[in-house]
């Protein structure tokens, strides 16, 4: 079974502030470090480090070519990375003292890339395979229907969320991995317990990871629900974490067909992003998460 994260890849430049500024004011910033990031990389190396046979596809201009060889030293297959985009994508990354981030994306490459380059990647996977997307990237659409037609397994993530994802082929998705505010732009509810409702009714046939931030996550498809409590550590920063969390839970479920323990190793494994600063750098290797 092979992943194929068609996913951004950014150079994540994060700052470290007492609290996020504001419209007018000029802030100093007491740290200052640059990480290899963007939603579709951190995913591509947490799938790798749970365990996965992993594929990244995107695209980077000149300036990005260490993302790429980031994901290689990972064990990542890096063949379907485009070097020809004009400027990589970056993330102003910042970090409040509260552990709390906030982030500006500019897009730049991963917005680039076109549809034949989408169909030479596409057409080297068949069914069995997992189609893992993040909505970093332009026309996801696009691959939604190509994967859907070779009969790839399509994971959806809609992050960060846009207007765009409510117009989207759901019946065309099996996962989708959401948190409560997608899932809020989505359905129109607020609860959990109506979002999972809301979805479900509509398309039956999805499998959905809603993840709660501290309080956890739940997993609900038409014939089982189960619910995993956050565990309790110190949180020094949140990016990545949700990253984290889907590559853990997907390599897990797709290795065991466990529902239940992937929610576990998952929910551990964002606990230990979350104990340490950085976005692909603070993912855990999964003797850290299982030890
Ligand atoms: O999920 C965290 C990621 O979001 C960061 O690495 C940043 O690049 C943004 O894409």
């Amino acid at each position: 079974m092979r992943f194929l994260n068609f996913g951004s890849l950014n150079l994540d430049k994060v700052y470290t502030v007492p609290h996020f500024v504001t419209g007018g004011e000029t802030l100093s910033s007491v740290y200052y470090a640059e990480y290899a990031g963007g939603k579709g990389l951190n995913q591509s190396i947490a799938l790798a480090r749970s365990g996965s046979q992993t594929f990244h596809a995107g695209k980077i201009g000149s300036d990005g070519l260490f993302l790429k060889n980031e994901l290689a030293s990972e064990g990542v297959h890096v063949e379907g990375i485009y070097e020809n985009g004009l400027i990589t994508g970056h993330a102003i990354i910042q970090v409040a003292s509260t552990a709390e981030n906030c982030i500006l994306l500019y897009g730049g490459a991963n917005k680039e890339i076109t549809s034949t380059q989408m169909d030479k990647v596409i057409e080297n996977f068949d069914s069995g395979d997992f189609l893992v997307l993040q909505n970093e990237i332009n026309d996801i659409d696009y691959l939604i229907s190509a994967a859907h037609k070779k009969g790839l397994t399509i994971v959806l993530n809609p992050s960060p969320m846009s207007e765009s994802i409510r117009n989207l082929d759901f019946s065309k998705i099996d996962y989708l991995i959401l948190n409560e505010i997608e899932g809020h732009v989505i359905s129109g509810e607020k609860s959990p317990s109506r979002i999972l409702d809301y979805l479900l009714s509509h398309y039956n046939h999805l499998k959905i990871v809603l993840t709660l931030g501290a309080h956890g996550a739940v997993y609900k498809d038409n014939t089982q629900e189960y619910r995993q409590e956050a565990y309790q550590v110190k949180v020094v920063d949140t990016t990545a974490a949700g990253d984290t969390f889907l590559g853990y839970f997907l390599s897990i479920v797709s290795q065991k067909s466990d529902v239940k323990l992937a929610l576990r190793v998952a929910t551990k494994a964002a606990s230990l992003a979350v104990s340490q600063k950085g976005s692909s750098s603070s993912i855990p290797f999964l003797a850290e998460v299982i030890g």
